[in-house]
This record gives structure tokens, C-alpha cells and sequence, in this order.
């Protein structure tokens, strides 16, 4: 089988005209000229860089990008310049972009060590510069290799090395990178488990790698088992995961960063529905394969909690994951039928593919009435609707308070992660009116996602600060772009960090 891939992150000090990897990527603002300080560089070349902006065959336009060879034998083989747009429209998520793609196209051309050199506005923070750079890196890199005989590009270790234009950076360079490093592996963590199939990952599997991570960063780790949701009266995720033979468990991590105190500073709740074929409300063939992703929510809860950790976060943080897999089967909760949940509230299921919310509602209402969190937030691949709503550029961003929200959106503006705030009040709780029980699992086909959001908010009330990430269009790409390959995308795991850390 294929070797992973996997990237060797260093940030050093280097003259653009002394480095010898097999791949020098420049990043570059949008100029008519060539910049003065490539003049070095461009003599190594034999005045090839000077003669791309000449012919205007390239200007640092946004993404684009041009590869010149070298013939010196004493630098870099390759230059490639890559664009960064207007030095005004200048954001940090431009250059994390930027090292994405350059680390993707070394990959591509096999090149088994890179140099990355990016411009920055002055006054632009070293450290900062250097965790999203390495971020790229780490999740440019990722690819799901496990099930392929030969991928393509190159396999196993390349090298990377980020360089600082001067020299007292160095420090405060290592120290970011050190981070976005970690942050991009918790990612990179998240999309390998959301990666694989249903017929790998299922509640029971997906507990074991909890606890396999548990152990390996000494989190407490608690499993649920099918015995124990009936002990504790979890009717939600017990009816969800009853048409399957993998029973559904219920997985809590506890991330201890305070010695002072218990308190979690977060509870973070992920839907990991390890297959959603839609049970008996089954869902058309066409597609369905993409449901081995509603896991998503709960892997990147996984992968939140290993960066964390790995970072040393002084904070409290705890993690529940109702996992179960949604099947029909003789044994499957049907339409009409009423579900009493952990709250006691009763839910008329009217159809069985609004499964996620059947689950998180359980561990949404066990969060805060046992742990008595500062904060929750729940993520989820909940509706199709917000795919309808957003496309599959943005998460949908819902919420019981206000501060909760901007400090998310605070978060993903610097986590390159955007999100968007939408509704949940009282006019959507009431399309969720039952005769027959205390509500209803749908709304109707209006206003999809908010009604679904509406239905979580029930379960949390508002006295807890509590947010509801949508990340149905957002959590897997069907094709690799630019900056990431196919497959689960761990979108909204760099958010939450980022959120932690200023919380
Ligand atoms: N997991 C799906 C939502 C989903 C759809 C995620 C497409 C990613 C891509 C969810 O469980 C679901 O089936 N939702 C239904 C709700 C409906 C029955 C009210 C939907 O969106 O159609
Ligand atoms: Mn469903
Ligand atoms: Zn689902």
C-alpha cells in the first residue's frame, strides 16, 4: 500500500539566491515590474524572472502562478512564483492559500524538498505569518492514500522549509509555525477518520479510535454503550442507531487544562452518523455513498480535541460524540413513531433521514444538565437545506446569544473558515409543532436548516451560550482543488481552536 504523505515542517533563515531545494515558491504581490528583491534570484536564473514580467506573462495576480527552471546548479532547480493579488487585498488566509497550493504542485511535480518564501504587508505579525504558512502546508499535504496501490505525486516525506526574510523573526516564526502545524495535523486527524468508509467506521470503531486518542494525549475517555443509552434514557440516539447491527454508543472526552477547576470553557458536541442512508425515509442511490461523511461533525470534534491537547490549551474542554448509523431494517424506528428523549421531551419522528438532530438533541441536553458548561457548540452535517442556503462555501452559523457569535465569526475570519449567522427563533420552533407529542423532527421544506437549528435550541434552552454549526456543504469536496485534495475537508476545526485560544 501507499505511503502516507506527510510533510517536514522547518522555518529558516536563507538568502532566495542560496537555496537548493528542488522547488523555490516566491509568493509575490501584483506588480508591473519585477519586484527589486527577486534582482538576486533572477541572475541565478539567467534573467528568466525578469523576462516573465517583461512579456507580462505573469504579475502576481491572485492564484496565479508561474514555474521557471534554473539552470544554476548551485540554487533552487525550480522558481515558482506565485501570485498573491493586490498587497492592499492582502489577508493571512492569502498566503495559507498560497502554501496550500504550492506544497500540492511540489507534490505534483515530485519534488522532494520545497522552500517557501511568502510577501507580507509590513507590520504584518511573524508569528501569525508563520502558523498560517505552515497550516497550508500541513493540509495541502493530506491526501487519502490508505485504500490506493499507487497514488500519484510523491509519496511519503516531503520537506519543507519556510523562510523568514529576516533574520530576528526566526523566534517568533518557529513558535507560529509550531502551532498552525498542530492545528492543520488536529484537521489532517479529522479528515483521515471521516474519510473512511461505513464499512470501516461505525459507532463501535469510531469509540475505539476515541479512546486510542485518548490515550495517546491522556484525556479522560468515557464510551457509552448501547446499555448504558438505555440505562441513562438516551431515546434519541437509541432509535436513530436501532435499525443497525452496530449498536450506537455515545463517546466523552475530557481535556483538562485548568488545575483550578472542572468547569469545561466549552462543551464541543459533533453528529457522527457513521452511515446516513436515510433509514426507511431512504434516500435515492445517486449520492448516497457521499453520506459516509455525515460522521463529520464528530470527527472534527476528534480532531479539535487532539489539537488542543497537542497545543497545551489552558482551557476546559470536553467532547461528546452520539455516534449511529442510520439503516433500514425490521428494527428501525419508523415514521410516526414517538421518541422520548434524555430531556423527557417527546419527538413524533415524521421522517427517519432527520436523524442528526434525534442524536444531538440527547447529547446536547446531557451537556447541560451534567456538565454546566460556560459554552456549547454543536457542528453537524444537519441539513440539506443549508447546502441550498449557502452553497459550499460557507457554514451555516446559528445561535441562542449573541457574544457566542461573534466570537465564532471572530474565530473563522482568522482560521480562513467562513461561516454565516442565520436564524433559529420562535417562528421556526413553531413549524415544529406535533398533536401527538411535544414536537415534531421536521419543519416542512421552508426554511430547512433554521427549523432544524430551532429543534436543537430546544434541547439547550437559553441560559447556556450555545452555537449550532451547519457543515453539510462544507465538510468534503468532491474533487481536489487547489488547495486540498478530495474528501473530508475537517472545515470549522481551525475555528474552534482559534476560538478556544481567546475564549
Ligand atoms: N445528513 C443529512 C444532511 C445532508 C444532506 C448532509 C446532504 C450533507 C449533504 C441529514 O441527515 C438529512 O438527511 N437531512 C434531511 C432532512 C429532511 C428529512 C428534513 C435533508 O436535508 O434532506
Ligand atoms: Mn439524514
Ligand atoms: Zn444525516
Amino acid at each position: 500500500m501507499a505511503k502516507q504523505k506527510t510533510v517536514n515542517v522547518s522555518v529558516q533563515y536563507k538568502e532566495l539566491d542560496t537555496i537548493k531545494d528542488e522547488l523555490l515558491v516566491v509568493g509575490v504581490f501584483e506588480t508591473d515590474t519585477m519586484p527589486r528583491d527577486l534582482s538576486a534570484l533572477d541572475k541565478k536564473t539567467g534573467g528568466n524572472i525578469k523576462r516573465v514580467y517583461d512579456l507580462k506573462d505573469f504579475s502576481g495576480k491572485a492564484k496565479e502562478s508561474v514555474l521557471i527552471y534554473n539552470a544554476d546548479a548551485k540554487s533552487a532547480s525550480r522558481v515558482l512564483l506565485a501570485g498573491l493579488g493586490k498587497r492592499d487585498d492582502f489577508e493571512l488566509d492569502t498566503i495559507r492559500a498560497a502554501a496550500a497550493s504550492a506544497i500540492r504542485k511540489a507534490d505534483n511535480i515530485k519534488a522532494a524538498s520545497v522552500a517557501i518564501c511568502m510577501d507580507v504587508p509590513k507590520g504584518t505579525c511573524p508569528e501569525a505569518k508563520a502558523q498560517v504558512i505552515a497550516e497550508g502546508l500541513v493540509f495541502g499535504r493530506y491526501q487519502y492514500t490508505e485504500q490506493l496501490s499507487s497514488p500519484s505525486g510523491k509519496d511519503g516525506i516531503l520537506k519543507a522549509s519556510i523562510i523568514a526574510w529576516n533574520k530576528n523573526d526566526l523566534t517568533a516564526m518557529r513558535k507560529g509555525a509550531k502551532v498552525g502545524i498542530l492545528q492543520a495535523e488536529g484537521q489532517n486527524y479529522s479528515r483521515s477518520l471521516a474519510n473512511k468508509s461505513g464499512g470501516e467506521i461505525n459507532p463501535v470503531t469510531l469509540a475505539a479510535e476515541a479512546r486510542k486518542l485518548a490515550r495517546k494525549f491522556g484525556m479522560k475517555c468515557k464510551i457509552f454503550d448501547d446499555k448504558e443509552l438505555v440505562k441513562q434514557g438516551m431515546g434519541g440516539i437509541l432509535a436513530v442507531g436501532q435499525g443497525s447491527v452496530s449498536k450506537p454508543r455515545l463517546i466523552m472526552l475530557e481535556y483538562n487544562g485548568k488545575k483550578a477547576t472542572k468547569t469545561p470553557d466549552l462543551v464541543l458536541v459533533g453528529k457522527a452518523v457513521t452511515f446516513d442512508s436515510g433509514g426507511l425515509c431512504i434516500k435515492p442511490g445517486a449520492g448516497m455513498h457521499d453520506m459516509k461523511f455525515d460522521k463529520s461533525g464528530g470527527c472534527n470534534v476528534l480532531g479539535i480535541m487532539q489539537a488542543v491537547a497537542s497545543l497545551k490549551l489552558a482551557k476546559n474542554v470536553v467532547a461528546l460524540v452520539p455516534a449511529a448509523e442510520n439503516m433500514p431494517d425490521g428494527n428501525s424506528y419508523r415514521p410516526g413513531d414517538i421518541i422520548k428523549t434524555y430531556s423527557g421531551k417527546t419527538v413524533e419522528i415524521q421522517n427517519t433521514d432527520a436523524e442528526g438532530r434525534m442524536i444531538l438533541c440527547d447529547a446536547l441536553s446531557y451537556a447541560v444538565k451534567n456538565l454546566k458548561p460556560k459554552a456549547i457548540v454543536d457542528m453537524a452535517t444537519l441539513t440539506g437545506a443549508c447546502i441550498i442556503a449557502l452553497g459550499t462555501h460557507k457554514a451555516g452559523l446559528f445561535a441562542n446569544n449573541d457574544d457566542i457569535v461573534t466570537a465564532l465569526k471572530t474565530a473563522s475570519a482568522a482560521a480562513g473558515e467562513p461561516v454565516w449567522h442565520l436564524p433559529c427563533d420562535k417562528p421556526y420552533r413553531d413549524q415544529l409543532k406535533s398533536e401527538c407529542a411535544d414536537m415534531r423532527n421536521i419543519g416542512g421544506r421552508d426554511g430547512g436548516s433554521a427549523t432544524a437549528a430551532a429543534f436543537l435550541r430546544e434541547f439547550v434552552g437559553e441560559d447556556v451560550p450555545w452555537a449550532h454549526i451547519d457543515i453539510a456543504g462544507v465538510s468534503d469536496i468532491k474533487t481536489s482543488n487547489d488547495t486540498m485534495a478530495a474528501g473530508g475537508t475537517g472545515f470549522i476545526v481551525r475555528t474552534i481552536v482559534e476560538y478556544l485560544k481567546n475564549c
